[in-house]
Order: C-alpha cells, then sequence, then structure tokens
C-alpha cells in the first residue's frame, strides 16, 4: 500500500510515520511537508532510509496532484495548528488549513484515491466547566479562534466533495495530543523544557480550562483503524477520557520533575479562550472495536518528560525564539 502522509514532519505525523512503518511492513511510505517552523526533519532521521521525503506546499496543486496520483491512500496531517500564532497573524491557516486541503480533495476526486482527514475537537467550540456534556459527531460545529474555524472549513470542505462527488474519504476530530516531537510552543512540552531550564512553569489567566488528553500513539492506532474499517462519508471522534484542568496539568509535570507542585505562575490569558473541550468516542469504540492503550495519563507524562530530558538536541535549536515569541505578549 503506498500511503501519502502530510504533515509527517510535525508532532502527529512524525510519530504516524514511525509506526506505520513499525506496524505495516508493506507500506510504501511517502511524507509530503513544507517544513514551516513547525515541521523537523530531524524527527524522520532514523527512517529517512525507509521513506520519500517531498518538501513542498499542500496548497500548491502542482506539488501535489503527482504524489496523489501515485498513492493509495493520503492521510492529511499538514496544517497550521496553533491557537495563539493564529490570534496574531491568521493568513497562513487560510492558505495551509483551507487551502490546502482544498487541492488534496481536488486531487483524490480526480485520481480516485482513498483520503483521510485528520481534524480536531475544537471544531465544535467550547463547553462550559459545569456542563456534563461531551462532543458527539452531532453537535454542531462553533469554532473560536481563527485556528479552529480553518480546520472547521477544512471539514467541511471533506464532506460537500463526498456528497458532491462521491470522494472516499473520512474525518478524525480528536482532542488534545501529547507525546514525543510535539513542539516546544505546545502547553505541555513548553511547561517541561521551561523545567529543564531552571524556569517556573506559566498558566494562562487562571488554569481552570480543562482539555481532554490522549497519547499521540493512541490518536494514530485510531486514524488506521479508521482507515482499514471506517465506513466513507462518516466521522469518527477520538479520545481517551483524559480530562483535566491545566492547574492539574501542570502540578503533577512539577511533582514528576522533583520541584514543589505550586511552583508556577499565571500569565496573560488567551484572547476567547476555550473553556473545556471533552470527547465522546463511543462511537469509535462501538462501530470500530478501537480502545486507547495509554489509560494512566501520569505514566504517559512520565514517559514524554523523559523523551524531553532525552532529546534536548531536539528541541533546543527552538527553545529562544519560541520563548521570545511568548515573551512580546506577556505569556
Ligand atoms: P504540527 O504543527 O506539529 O505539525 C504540522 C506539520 O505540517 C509541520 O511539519 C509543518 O511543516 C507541516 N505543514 C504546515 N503547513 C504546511 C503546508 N502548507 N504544506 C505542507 N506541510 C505543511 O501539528 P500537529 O500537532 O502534529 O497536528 C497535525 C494535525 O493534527 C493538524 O491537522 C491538527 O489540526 C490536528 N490535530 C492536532 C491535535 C494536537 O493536539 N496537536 C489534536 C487534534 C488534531
Ligand atoms: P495548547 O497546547 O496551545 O493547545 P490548545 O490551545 O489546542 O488546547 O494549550 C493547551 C491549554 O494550555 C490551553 O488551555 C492553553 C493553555 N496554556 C497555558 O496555560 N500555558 C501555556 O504556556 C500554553 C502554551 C498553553
Amino acid at each position: 500500500m503506498k500511503v501519502l502522509i502530510t504533515g509527517g514532519a510535525g508532532f502527529i505525523g512524525a510519530n504516524f510515520v514511525h509506526q506505520t512503518l513499525a506496524d505495516r511492513p508493506d507500506a510504501q511510505v511517502t511524507v509530503l511537508d513544507k517544513l514551516t517552523y513547525a515541521g523537523n526533519k530531524a524527527s524522520l532521521d532514523d527512517v529517512a532510509d525507509k521513506i520519500t521525503f517531498v518538501q513542498g506546499d499542500v496548497a500548491d496543486p502542482d506539488v501535489v496532484d503527482p504524489l496523489v496520483a501515485d498513492s493509495d491512500v493520503v492521510v492529511h496531517f499538514a496544517a497550521e495548528s496553533h491557537n495563539d500564532n493564529s490570534l496574531n497573524d491568521p493568513s497562513p491557516f487560510i492558505r495551509s488549513n483551507l487551502v490546502g486541503t482544498f487541492q488534496l480533495l481536488e486531487a483524490v476526486r480526480r485520481h480516485g484515491v482513498r483520503y483521510h482527514h485528520i481534524s480536531t475537537d475544537e471544531v465544535y467550540g467550547d463547553l462550559a466547566l459545569d456542563d456534563p456534556a461531551k462532543f458527539t459527531p452531532g453537535t454542531p460545529y462553533n469554532p473560536s479562534s481563527p485556528y479552529s474555524a480553518s480546520k472547521a472549513g477544512s471539514d467541511l470542505l471533506v464532506r460537500a466533495w463526498v456528497r458532491s462527488f462521491g470522494v472516499a474519504a473520512t474525518i478524525s476530530n480528536c482532542s488534545n495530543n501529547y507525546g514525543p516531537y510535539q513542539h516546544i510552543e505546545k502547553f505541555i512540552p513548553r511547561q517541561i523544557t521551561n523545567l529543564i531550564d531552571g524556569v517556573r512553569p506559566k498558566l494562562y489567566g487562571a488554569g481552570l480550562n480543562v482539555r481532554d488528553w490522549i497519547h499521540v500513539l493512541d490518536h494514530n492506532r485510531a486514524v488506521w483503524t479508521i482507515i482499514d474499517k471506517g465506513r466513507i462519508g462518516q466521522t469518527y471522534l477520538i479520545g481517551a477520557d483524559g480530562e483535566l484542568n491545566n492547574v492539574q496539568v501542570v502540578e503533577m509535570i512539577l511533582e514528576l520533575m522533583g520541584h514543589d507542585p505550586h511552583d508556577y505562575d499565571h500569565v496573560n490569558d488567551r484572547a476567547g479562550h476555550d473553556r473545556r473541550y471533552a470527547i465522546d468516542a463511543s462511537k469509535l469504540r462501538d462501530e470500530l472495536g478501537w480502545t486507547p492503550q495509554y489509560t494512566d495519563f501520569r505514566d504517559g507524562l512520565a514517559q514524554t518528560i523523559a523523551w524531553y530530558r532525552d532529546n534536548e538536541s531536539w528541541w533546543r535549536p527552538q527553545k529562544a525564539a519560541t520563548e521570545a515569541k511568548y515573551a512580546a505578549q506577556g505569556q
């Protein structure tokens, strides 16, 4: 099977490349990645001789068309992925997330190629902290940020291409991922690498916002389950019942790294900060039989901390610039 993985030098995509090569020896993997600030080719160094790597833009039809034509399945991870960046400058989010998805859909339509679209639970907006509800595939779209709006728009393009053009596509909307190879602008690796540098963790606002954490390897196993067994045209929500607020996560990181759990600071809140995300993954579990393997967040977090300690050369080149960007906005 020839698999085209877009965004394979990013966090989730790089983990997906490694998992695919390990679990599916028959797979021929091609990665298409623009290598933006978030892409890191070093994440694929250990498999460089087992894949074809193409540096290019998913929004460029001349790049996309021949790669899609030569594939059996396209798994589309590539995106601008950070909410804070989308508040500072939305324009790359529109090009990469909307135009990029459009160009891939046109190519899979032309060539009759199976397509899986990676998306986020943030398309549904947020839930109140005291609301017992969770997101389901029937929850109305209500995105808050330019990032989540661009992802919501890309999902709707996929649905239209399925209905109007018969494209063989599935969509998954996953909750917040953690694990190795995540860019240090994101919440968990930012705090871990700050502590390695002797800097106190930084919580936006009161820190009571809730995220539904899932290990990246569980996300990616769910993606392969959907590609193998999912019904064409369907949307599957991926989550592992991992709701925690940001204070709880920071206190756990501090404790696991040998610090007083209260040694953190509050910084400026994010504009429009979503309060709570929570996933009801029963469709994925009941219909396709997927279950998460990382059921203990504390264990997964400890492994993630160990990975960042052991792989400083991977993240160090980005640290100063990432923190300078945050400092400029009081975060
Ligand atoms: P990331 O920012 O770590 O990686 C994105 C990758 O896409 C990078 O390698 C980057 O170079 C590449 N890229 C960006 N624009 C491109 C373009 N125009 N053409 C080609 N490549 C381009 O992101 P991530 O956290 O790995 O997220 C991957 C996907 O998963 C995204 O679609 C995101 O919306 C979705 N998602 C992420 C999470 C999460 O918690 N991180 C949760 C649910 C869904
Ligand atoms: P983030 O990793 O940016 O993911 P998302 O915005 O997609 O949920 O942030 C996760 C949560 O952590 C979110 O509520 C914002 C918060 N946060 C902080 O409190 N401090 C930080 O330094 C960062 C980067 C995020």
